[in-house]
This record gives C-alpha cells, sequence and structure tokens, in this order.
C-alpha cells in the first residue's frame, strides 16, 4: 500500500465483503483489487451488487494460484483482470494498474459519448415533432382551406355554367375532394391532431380505426386503460412507436392480426404490439439500415423508458415499450 501512494494513488483498504460493497455504492470511478475469498463471502457476490450500467469500477481479483479457474470465471463477470499472489506480485502491480486505468479512462470517455448523443438525439427528437407540427397544421389550415374554397366556388359554377360542361365540373369537384382528404391524411401523419385535443388514449383508437380502414391486418386493442397522464412530447414519443411499429406490420410482416395490449404493469405503462406474421429477425434488429427501429428503440430512453423488440416464440414480432408510470405528467 505504501509503495501505490508513493505513485499517486489515492489508497483505502477494507476488511469484509460486506464494507466493500458499501465502499464501492459510494465510489462508482474506481480500481478495486480484491481477493476471492473474503471473510464473509466470495469477490463474485461484489462484483454480483454492482450495477453494470452506470458503474465505472474495474475489479483486479487477487488469486492464489488453486485459483485461477475461479479469476477466469470472474473476468466473465466483469472483472478486469487477475493477479496471482506470488512472490512477484508486487512487482507486476503497477503495470496492471496502468492498463485498468488506461481501459477506466476509455471507459468513461464512451460513457461521455453516448450520454451526449442520448441528450442530442432527444433534442432532435423534439425539434423534428415540432416541425413536423407547423407543417401540419400549415398544410391543413392553408391547403386546406384553398381547396374547401375550391370546391365551394366549382359547386356554385355547376349552376351557372352550360350543361354540357357539367360532367367536367363534377369530376374536377371529385378531385378536389380526394386531394381535401390527401391534405388531412398528410397533415394527420405528420402531426395527429388528436393528440393535441383528446390525448394519446383517443390518438390510438384512432389510428387503429384508420387502420383497419386501409388495411386487411385485423387490428385489435386488447386492454383499454382509463386515462394517461403524458406529457405532450412523451404521448407523442409513444404515439411515434406505435405509428412506426404497425407500418413495419403492414410492410414487413405477413400478419393477419395484431394485436396492441395497453397496460399498468409494475408501475409502468405499457404498450405491447404483438403481430403473428413471420416475425423480425436478429439480423434485421441489429442492422445499421434499420432506422425505423434504431428510432423506436431510442425514442422513449429521455424518461428513462425502453422500447424491446423480439421475435415471439409462437411467430411473429413483440414490439414492448415502457415508460415510468410515476414520472408520467411529470416530465416535459
Ligand atoms: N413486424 C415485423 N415483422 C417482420 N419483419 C419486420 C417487422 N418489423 C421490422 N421488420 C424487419 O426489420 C427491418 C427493419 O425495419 P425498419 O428499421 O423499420 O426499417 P424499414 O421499415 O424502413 O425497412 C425491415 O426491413 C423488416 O425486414
Ligand atoms: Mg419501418
Amino acid at each position: 500500500m505504501q509503495r501505490l501512494s508513493s505513485e499517486d494513488y489515492n489508497i483505502e483498504a477494507v476488511v469484509t465483503g460486506t464494507e466493500a460493497i458499501t465502499w464501492i455504492k459510494n465510489h462508482p470511478e474506481s480500481i478495486v483489487i480484491i481477493d476471492y475469498l473474503l471473510v464473509d463471502m466470495t469477490a463474485d457476490v461484489v462484483l454480483n451488487s454492482i450495477d453494470d450500467q452506470d458503474s465505472l469500477v474495474e475489479f483486479i481479483v487477487m488469486t492464489s494460484i488453486k485459483e485461477i479457474k475461479i479469476a477466469v470465471a470472474m473476468m466473465q463477470l466483469g472483472a478486469y483482470d487477475f493477479i496471482i499472489k506470488d512472490h512477484e506480485f508486487l512487482a507486476t502491480l503497477p503495470m496492471v494498474l496502468e492498463k485498468v486505468e488506461q481501459h477506466l479512462s476509455i471507459r468513461k470517455q464512451l460513457k461521455f459519448s453516448v450520454a451526449q448523443l442520448q441528450v442530442l438525439s432527444s433534442r432532435l427528437q423534439v425539434a423534428q415533432e415540432e416541425e413536423r407540427h407547423r407543417i401540419a397544421q400549415e398544410i391543413h389550415d392553408e391547403l386546406g382551406q384553398s381547396l374547401t374554397a375550391i370546391k365551394l366556388d366549382l359547386s356554385w359554377l355547376q349552376g351557372e355554367i352550360p350543361a354540357r360542361l357539367n360532367d367536367m365540373i363534377g369530376q374536377t369537384i371529385e378531385l378536389t375532394d380526394r386531394s381535401i382528404d390527401t391534405v388531412r391524411q398528410i397533415s394527420s401523419r405528420l402531426h395527429p391532431r388528436i393528440l393535441d385535443h383528446l390525448g394519446l388514449l383517443a390518438a390510438i383508437e384512432w389510428h387503429i380505426k384508420e387502420f383497419n380502414r386501409h388495411s386487411p391486418i385485423v387490428c385489435r386493442l386488447k386492454n383499454k386503460l382509463e386515462e394517461v397522464h403524458l406529457s405532450d412530447n412523451q404521448s407523442i414519443a409513444l404515439y411515434r412507436v406505435l405509428q412506426e411499429a404497425l407500418t413495419n406490420v403492414v410492410r414487413h410482416s405477413g400478419a393477419k392480426t395484431v394485436t396492441i395490449d395497453l397496460k399498468k404493469q409494475a408501475n409502468q405503462l405499457v404498450m405491447n404490439i404483438a403481430d403473428d406474421g413471420k416475425g423480425v429477425t436478429n439480423a434485421q434488429l441489429h442492422n445499421f439500415d434499420s432506422l425505423g427501429i434504431a428510432g423506436m428503440l431510442e425514442r422513449l430512453r429521455p424518461w428513462n423508458g425502453q422500447v424491446a423488440i423480439t421475435k415471439r416464440k409462437r411467430g411473429g414480432t413483440l414490439v414492448s415499450a415502457r415508460l415510468p408510470w410515476q414520472q408520467s405528467g411529470m416530465v416535459k
């Protein structure tokens, strides 16, 4: 210890595994040199107590020759290295420490970059949704109103012009009607107004109705929550997951039915979208070109939510979206 202290390491020693666990919780960025056999437990218990996702703790296991197999097993649990407690042990330690320090610093940079990317991705999502909302409104209001005015004028003209031109005017009115419909569809695909006025549950029901109107695949809503208290950003994020998942069902699944299950489970808002088609493959899930899937997986991260996409055992694909229930409504 004296030798390490003189190399500018800040060193603390604990005796038991229980003390080690507490110490590590309070020092989330550290290097731990640990004996396999502790007074009150073996070191694997200590390693298992660490939350992998957040921890920047590196373990070096000290082991006797007899325990090498165990040390290897500990590395599978996430330990960085092991050193054998022989007479050269003190000589090797600084070199191992240097390596582990480099490794820790790379992990720190990586963690920072991931956090930065997540912030960037969630800002981009918000900006994109604001833009879509604005364009949807403009298309709906400006273009929609102009087309309606054209239709009114045409209808008036129909009574004023010679009968031989009536057919042509009738066709133009029909074309205008179809254009009005297209404008509504484009606008609601960009941003469904029902979401702002009646909330997520109504928007989901409306989306399912539209889905059933346009697709031969039968879409059912299994459970229905009475209410959810979500912020606008959370609602639109969940809605986008549903929209992308159902688009994928139509485009790729070959399914006959798709079921949406909306429920509260273990303090989470859960939305499961399960189809009975051919099922997404692992290769497709991890393909860099799978932007729709990548977008779904990222979508709920800003609120510690998750989206998991899996192939179902009975065939088909399951998209499972979860948001912490207690947070709903609190976060913008
Ligand atoms: N419900 C599904 N059933 C079967 N295959 C799917 C399903 N959803 C996605 N896939 C597969 O995963 C791929 C990636 O999906 P996605 O990232 O949404 O991209 P895109 O829809 O633009 O092809 C699809 O091309 C398809 O092969
Ligand atoms: Mg897609």
